[in-house]
C-alpha cells in the first residue's frame, strides 16, 4: 500500500494538530502523532506526562492505543497500520523512542514512519528503525 503525498501531508497535519493537546508541563516538549489504518482512518495521540516521570506516555503509543481501543477487527485489536507520523511543536529532530518503535513493530514491519529530521520530514519503515524487533 503506497501513501499519496496528499495523505502523507494530511497525516503530518493531524500529528501537528495533536501537539496542541499534549500534556507536557515537565519537559515542555509537545509531541503529536497520527496514524493511518488500512481502512483509511486516522487516529492521533499526544504525549501525556506525569509527576512520576516514568509514567509518561509518548504520543505514538497513545495514538496506537486509541486506534486499538476504537477497533472492531479480527483477531481482536490486531489493527493494520499503514503509516504513522510523529512531530513536535518545535520542529526539532525527533524520531520515535525505542519503546514506541517496539510498539509500532507489533502492528507490522512495513509500517511507514514519518518523523522530523534535521532537514524536514524523514521517512523510514519501522523495520529500518528497529531491525530484528522482539516478537512472540
Ligand atoms: N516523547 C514522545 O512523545 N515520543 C517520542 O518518541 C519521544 C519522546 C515525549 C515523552 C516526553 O513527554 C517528552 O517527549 C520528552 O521526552
Amino acid at each position: 500500500m503506497s501513501i499519496s503525498p496528499a495523505l502523507r501531508d494530511q497525516l503530518i497535519a493531524a500529528a501537528h494538530e495533536a501537539t496542541k493537546h499534549a500534556y507536557a508541563p515537565y519537559s515542555k516538549f509537545l509531541v503529536g502523532a497520527a496514524l493511518l489504518t488500512a481502512d483509511g482512518k486516522i487516529f492521533s495521540g499526544c504525549n501525556v506526562e506525569n509527576a512520576s516521570y516514568g509514567l509518561t506516555i509518548c504520543a505514538e503509543r497513545n495514538a496506537i492505543f486509541a486506534a486499538v481501543a476504537a477497533s472492531n477487527v479480527t483477531p481482536q485489536g490486531k489493527i493494520t497500520i499503514q503509516a504513522i507520523a510523529v512531530v513536535n511543536s518545535e520542529n526539532v529532530p525527533c524520531s520515535p523512542c525505542g519503546a514506541c518503535r517496539q510498539v509500532i513493530a507489533e502492528f507490522g514491519k512495513d509500517i511507514v514512519v514519518y518523523y522530523q529530521g534535521n532537514d524536514g520530514i524523514k521517512e523510514s519503515t519501522i523495520a529500518e528503525l528497529l531491525p530484528d524487533s522482539f516478537s512472540l
